[in-house]
This record gives C-alpha cells, sequence and structure tokens, in this order.
C-alpha cells in the first residue's frame, strides 16, 4: 500500500535526521546537544510518526519525545506530541514552499496541557525552514514556561543521513 495523499507531498521527511543545537532560558544554564530525529510513514495513514532523541556532549542522554505529524489540506500542518516532562504538546500552523525553493513550517498555534507535577509550560511554537533540496533543516522552538513570557528555548541544524 502506498503512503496516504496528504502524506506524499512530506515523503523527504521519511528517515533519520541529524545534527546539533544549543539551548537556552533565563531560568537554566545554556547548553548544547546532539539531536536524532526519525519521520516513518504507516502505509495508508494520514500522518507520519515522529520520534526524537538528543544527547549532551558526553553522550548522555538529554530531551527526548514523540508524536504525529499531521499534514492536512491547503498546507494545513498538525503536529501532536508526547513530552516525557508531563506535557501533550498540539501544534498547529502553516507549511509554504518559498520563492527559491525552500519550505517552511510554521506552527505558532498550541494547545499544552500539563500534568500536576510538571513544570508549566503555557505555550510553544515551532518554526522550521528546509533547503530546496529537502535535505537540512533549520529548526527554531520557543516556549513561555515557569511564568516567563514566550521565548527562544532551541535552535538546531539538522540534515538528513
Ligand atoms: C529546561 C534541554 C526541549 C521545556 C531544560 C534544561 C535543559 C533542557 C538542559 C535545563 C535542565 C533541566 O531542567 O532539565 C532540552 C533539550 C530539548 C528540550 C535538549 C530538545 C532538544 C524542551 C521542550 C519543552 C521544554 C520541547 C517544552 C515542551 C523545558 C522546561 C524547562 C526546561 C519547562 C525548565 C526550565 C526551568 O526549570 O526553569 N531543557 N529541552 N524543553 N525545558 Fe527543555
Amino acid at each position: 500500500m502506498s503512503l496516504h495523499e496528504l502524506v506524499e507531498p512530506y515523503e523527504f521527511l521519511i528517515g533519520t535526521w541529524q545534527g546539533q543545537g544549543r539551548g537556552h532560558y533565563p531560568t537554566i544554564e545554556s547548553f548544547e546537544y546532539t539531536e536524532t530525529i526519525t519521520f516513518s510513514a504507516v502505509p495508508g495513514k494520514p500522518f507520519l510518526r515522529y520520534a526524537q532523541k538528543t544527547t549532551n556532549p558526553d553522550g548522555a542522554p538529554m530531551h527526548t519525545e514523540v508524536g504525529y505529524f499531521r499534514p492536512r489540506e491547503s498546507g494545513h500542518i498538525e503536529f501532536v506530541l508526547a513530552q516525557p516532562m508531563g506535557q501533550s504538546e498540539l501544534l498547529e500552523g502553516t507549511a509554504t514552499v518559498n520563492d527559491d525553493g525552500s519550505l517552511t513550517i510554521v506552527l505558532g498555534y498550541s494547545e499544552i496541557h500539563n500534568s500536576t507535577t510538571a513544570k508549566l509550560v503555557e505555550q510553544t511554537a515551532r518554526h522550521y525552514v528546509f533547503t530546496p533540496d529537502r535535505t537540512a533543516v533549520h529548526h527554531e522552538f520557543d516556549m513561555a514556561a515557569v511564568g516567563e513570557q514566550m521565548q527562544n528555548h532551541l535552535v538546531a541544524d539538522l540534515h538528513k543521513i
């Protein structure tokens, strides 16, 4: 069975992406990390499975998250994520092909649910720019958390391996 028609334009995502990132926030020490992301298809289904893991410069595990990437009609994108720190994150936004052939995905609407013991995350946003050949991506993650206003937590550059 082939890819669902809504997933077809995002076939380039399927596989493994890896690269380096750095993180910061007013309340914590800045840090660097290596990130690995995999997207996989379920034949005929209108979503991609997503799994992310990160390690620190010594190779020790850091953040990890899993979810579903749900491309809809007319460039509308939904991204449903489970966070091991106790949040579920529902993001929505748009995918746009730019004049130079690069692809921007902006997920600017978020709905976050926090478990009773989680550090409070109130809002998140994710911004991805894929190169025209779709082999590399620049990613930025912003959040309003632990009483701070919406601002950047992560910046990363990954490439398809
Ligand atoms: C704090 C790394 C993604 C929310 C931290 C800290 C590190 C870190 C090292 C400081 C120490 C700690 O509390 O563990 C990362 C990495 C990520 C990532 C490597 C992915 C590449 C996220 C995401 C969210 C998030 C997706 C929200 C959905 C937070 C919060 C804090 C935090 C709320 C606590 C800040 C505080 O205690 O003042 N992160 N993070 N992080 N991160 Fe992240």
